[in-house]
């Protein structure tokens, strides 16, 4: 296989859940920007804005406003994609949430906000790493691609966050080391069907709107000496989508600068 068909997805029908956070919209810039047919679902209120703008880049786009925890909207969706496009080769389960009370100490955190957090950010992927395995299933092959955290590898160092307000709960961790064993649980089961499921898990993105006080100080513990940016996380997501990973499943690939290492 030569280089450019190793990275080739325009023949892809990509399903990407949760496009309008800073990773999300790199993911969908850089699917767009491949030719690929893209169907970008997402329930936050400016979906449909975006959508529209990477449509200008791709006419092949698609917006499916949906709920990821609702089972109907979930199981609706997949089956539209199905029908209308005859394949789902890779999934991007990209979701989170951040609901009210998300950033509350520890000790002043809420079992509400624990289970609304669970719910997305790893019953939800559950939800349509199901549903669209059943249709990868039948074609024979396809990438499903979780957004984890390096948060699910490393614990967050608490000295990072100061007085900034900014948090990373037991919650999320919690639940992106969930997403790090359904991500290996998946690609040992799914493995027959010629399925690979892999995740990332990227370190901090500033979209250039973060507190520099924040910024300096997270950056002064990574390697690279900086946070992640609009560019960091395309290059990993094409791989993981591409035949360039043809051989790589169950695997979470860190993206984080070199934080993760010392
Ligand atoms: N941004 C970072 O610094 C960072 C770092 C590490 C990991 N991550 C992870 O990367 C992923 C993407 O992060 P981001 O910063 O781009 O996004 P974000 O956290 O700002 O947004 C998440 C997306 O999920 C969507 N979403 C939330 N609940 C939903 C629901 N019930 N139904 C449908 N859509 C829903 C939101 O509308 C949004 O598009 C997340 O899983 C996040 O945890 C982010």
């Amino acid at each position: 296989m030569d280089l450019n068909k190793l990275f080739n997805i325009s023949d892809e029908v990509i399903l990407l859940l949760g496009f309008t956070g800073p990773i999300g919209r790199q993911f969908a810039t850089v699917f767009a920007e491949s030719g690929c047919t893209l169907v970008l679902g997402d329930n936050s209120e400016n979906g449909r804005d975006l959508a529209e703008s990477i449509k200008k880049m791709n006419r092949n786009t698609e917006y499916i406003r949906l709920d990821v925890t609702d089972e109907t909207d979930v199981r609706d969706a997949v089956s539209y994609v199905a029908e209308k496009y005859g394949l789902i080769s890779v999934l991007v389960n990209n979701f989170s949430a951040r609901p009210e009370g998300f950033y509350k100490k520890f000790e002043d955190s809420e079992l509400g906000c624990w289970n609304e957090v669970l719910n997305v950010n790893l019953s939800a992927m559950y939800l349509s790493s199901r549903e669209v395995s059943k249709v990868m299933m039948r074609q024979g092959y396809g990438s499903i691609i979780n957004v984890s955290s390096v948060h699910g590898v490393i614990a967050p160092d608490q000295r990072v966050y100061g007085g900034s307000g900014l948090n990373s709960p037991a919650v999320y961790a919690s639940s992106k080391s969930g997403v790090i064993g359904l991500t290996r649980y998946l690609a040992a089961y799914l493995g027959k069907y010629n399925i690979r499921v892999n995740s990332i898990c990227p370190g901090g993105v500033n979209p250039g709107n973060v507190d520099k006080g924040f910024v300096d100080e997270y950056s002064t513990r990574i390697p690279l000496n900086r946070m992640a940016d609009m560019e960091d996380m395309k290059g990993p997501v094409v791989f993981l989508a591409s035949q360039a990973s043809r051989f790589v499943t169950g695997q979470s690939i860190i993206v984080d600068g070199g934080q993760s290492i010392w």
